[in-house]
């Protein structure tokens, strides 16, 4: 990893720290590691947060191990994220509404709190850089997997209307009926309507360096000149949708600060601390690429 001018002091790990990680199968490519211990060096907290391979036979066994062992709680991420929803004792507001958990809490009385941050992480990003729309007005969503569930949860609970389409056209019904008030479109059809949104969002990973169609492009001919245009997809951070749509004159947010968004929950909760997530935060996060 490169080491960038804003790197932190070191880290303080003494037989009192506070424990976290990430369970992931495979784990390898996740930057919560760097971003976690980013903040803790930061903070001056005394801590750690590690990568936690696990494989879905053995996920229960490792979440009761890291209780077991002392560990405050841990980010959960592909393909945990239902069985991590299924296994918690209780679940905020957040997770139901998603129908999965990407943070694990283990409070004082034993119980494990489930937290799903990835809709207002993807929130606050949009917020951090002046683009969430109003109440009342309308966001497209392309995709119907966990991630498209938990933003048009959270966007539904800004009361933004949300549309969603996806090329398999039975998924995304199947997600309107966890989200009553969603609408679907089909997803040959949707360039041609996109002058009634005002938020297009990919939450698909096309577009994504090594995934399915890392040049996926559509047309955005007919956006309203006010339409932001937004991808989860954080490598590249300007995947083809960003490129096309600043070339349209379109307002635009990249992934990566849902991805540093989202982490800040976990940190308050494990660690004490709300952490920052400012230009240092995302320039070092972007060096451990
Ligand atoms: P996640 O939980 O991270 O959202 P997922 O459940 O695997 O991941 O969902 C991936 C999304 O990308 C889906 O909406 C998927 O569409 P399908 O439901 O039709 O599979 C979409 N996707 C993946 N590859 C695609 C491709 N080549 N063309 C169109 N959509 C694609």
């Amino acid at each position: 990893m490169t080491q960038s001018s804003n790197t932190p002091p070191s880290q303080i790990i003494t037989g009192k720290a506070r424990l976290a990680g990430v369970l992931g199968w495979p784990v390898g490519h996740s930057r919560s590691p760097a971003l976690h211990n980013y903040w803790l060096r930061r903070y001056g907290v005394d801590g750690a947060y590690v990568p936690l391979p696990a494989t879905p036979e053995n996920f229960v066994a490792a979440v009761m191990g890291l209780k077991a062992a002392g560990f405050r709680g841990a980010n959960v991420t592909i393909p945990h994220k239902e069985a991590a929803y299924r296994l918690a004792d209780e679940l905020d507001h957040s997770a139901r509404r998603a129908g999965a958990v990407n943070t694990l809490v283990f409070r004082d009385d034993g119980k494990i709190l489930g937290l799903s941050t990835d809709g207002d992480g993807f929130l606050a990003s949009l917020e951090a850089c002046g683009m969430l729309p109003q109440p009342q007005s309308r966001a497209i969503l392309l995709g119907a997997g966990g991630a498209a569930r938990s933003v048009a949860a959270a966007l539904q609970d800004r009361g933004i209307q949300v549309a969603i389409t996806n090329r398999t056209q039975e998924r995304a019904m199947a997600l309107a009926k966890a989200l009553p008030g969603v609408e679907v479109l089909p997803w040959n059809e949707w360039e041609q309507k996109l002058g009634m949104f005002s938020l297009l969002v990919n939450t698909t990973s096309l577009g994504m360096e090594g995934g399915p169609d890392p040049l996926f492009c559509p047309d955005l001919g007919q956006a309203a000149p006010e339409l932001v245009v937004a991808d989860i997809v954080y490598v590249p951070q300007i995947t083809p949708l960003l490129a096309s749509a600043g070339q349209h004159g379109l307002r635009t947010v990249g992934g990566l600060g849902m991805l540093l968004h989202q982490a800040r929950l976990g940190f308050r909760e494990w660690f004490g601390i709300d952490p920052q997530v400012d230009d240092a935060t995302q320039e070092y996060v972007l060096n451990s690429f």
